[in-house]
C-alpha cells in the first residue's frame, strides 16, 4: 500500500491567525495532496505565510490558479494593474522607469487607503476569495501589514455592537476610496463597471460555515437604516473593536516572502513606512464565485 504523506510543514506564527508554510516551491505545480494540505492550513490559520519564494510573476499567477481564477483588476487609469502580466495588482512606490513616486502621486494616494482596515474587492457582487501578496523589495521602516481573525471578533462582539450588525447589511462602493483619501475618481467607465453593492455584515463562510463580522472600512459608504454619519460611526468602532492584539497577526516582511490571506474572513491594514524608501510588492486577487452566505 502507498502512504501519500504530505510534505508540507505548518508553523503558527500567533494564536489567533497566521501560519507559516515550509515544503511548498511555488515555481513548481502543486500535486493535489498538496493542494489539499495548504488549503486545509488555509482553513484553519487564515494568513499563510511562504518564505523564501523566488517566484516571476508568471510563477505567482500559476500557484494562484491552484486556488481559484486571478482577478484582472477594473480600474486602468491609475497604473496599479501590470501592463506586462495583467492579473498582476501593483502595490509599489515605484514606476515603469523605476523612479520612486512622491506620496500625493495619484497611486500613492489610493494605495494610501490600504492603511485602513479593508478586505479586497468587497465592492464586487462576488467579492474575493482570498489574496496573494509577494514582497519583492519589502520596507525596514514600517509597511508592516497586519491582518486580523474577524471569526474571533464576531464571537466576541459586545452586545451593543452585535445588535447593530445581525440581520443588517452595509454598502460596498469602490468610489468611496477617492473621497476617502483625496485620489482621482474613477472614471465614468469604471464607475459603471462597479456599481455599489450590498452586503451582510455578518457572513456565513462557504467552507469553514462560520461565521465573522463582515466590514472593509474603506469601501463601506453606508449601512442599512442608519445616516451617513451613523454608518461611518459604527463601521469605526466595529473596526476599533477589531483592531485588538489578541486578533492580529503583524507581519514584518522578508525578501520573497508569500501571503495568502482569507478575504471572506480577515481584514488587513499596512502600517506607514518612509516614503523615501522603495517598496514593491505584487499581489494577485482570486476571484470571487458566490455572493456572500449569511
Ligand atoms: C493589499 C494591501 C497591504 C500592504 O495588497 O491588498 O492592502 O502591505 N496591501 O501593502
Ligand atoms: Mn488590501
Amino acid at each position: 500500500m502507498t502512504i501519500t504523506v504530505t510534505p508540507i510543514t505548518v508553523i503558527p506564527r500567533h494564536p489567533a491567525l497566521g501560519a507559516e508554510i515550509r515544503g511548498v516551491d511555488m515555481r513548481r505545480p502543486l500535486d493535489a495532496a498538496t493542494v489539499q494540505a495548504v488549503s486545509d492550513a488555509w482553513m484553519k490559520h487564515l494568513v499563510l505565510v511562504f518564505p523564501d519564494q523566488r517566484i516571476t510573476d508568471q510563477e505567482h499567477v500559476g500557484f494562484t490558479r491552484h486556488f481559484g481564477e486571478p482577478e484582472i483588476f477594473h480600474q486602468t487609469s491609475l497604473h496599479l494593474r501590470s501592463d506586462r502580466v495583467k492579473e498582476i495588482f501593483l502595490v509599489s512606490n515605484v514606476d515603469d522607469q523605476d523612479r520612486l513616486l512622491a506620496p500625493s502621486a495619484p497611486s500613492q494616494k489610493q494605495l494610501s487607503s490600504s492603511r485602513m482596515w479593508h478586505t479586497d474587492s468587497s465592492y464586487r457582487p462576488t467579492p474575493s476569495i482570498g489574496s496573494l501578496l509577494h514582497g519583492i523589495e519589502i520596507s525596514r521602516t514600517g509597511g508592516i501589514t497586519q491582518f486580523i481573525n474577524m471569526y474571533r471578533v464576531y464571537d466576541d462582539l459586545p452586545d451593543s455592537l452585535r445588535r447593530q450588525v445581525e440581520g443588517r447589511r452595509a454598502r460596498h462602493d469602490f468610489s468611496m476610496l477617492h473621497r476617502l483619501v483625496g485620489s482621482p475618481p474613477p472614471t465614468p467607465a469604471e464607475q459603471a463597471a462597479m456599481p455599489p453593492v450590498w452586503h451582510p455584515m455578518v457572513r456565513r463562510h462557504p467552507v469553514t460555515g462560520a461565521r465573522s463580522l463582515y466590514v472593509s472600512s474603506i469601501y463601506n459608504d453606508a449601512v442599512e437604516g442608519l445616516d451617513e454619519a451613523a454608518a461611518r460611526k459604527l463601521i469605526e468602532d466595529l473596526s476599533e473593536f477589531a483592531a485588538q492584539p489578541q486578533y492580529m497577526y503583524r507581519h514584518v516582511w522578508e525578501p520573497d516572502d508569500v501571503l495568502m490571506w482569507d478575504n471572506r474572513c480577515t481584514v488587513h491594514a499596512v502600517t506607514p513606512h518612509d516614503p523615501g524608501e522603495r517598496r514593491v510588492m505584487h499581489r494577485t486577487t482570486i476571484v470571487g464565485t458566490e455572493p456572500v452566505l449569511v
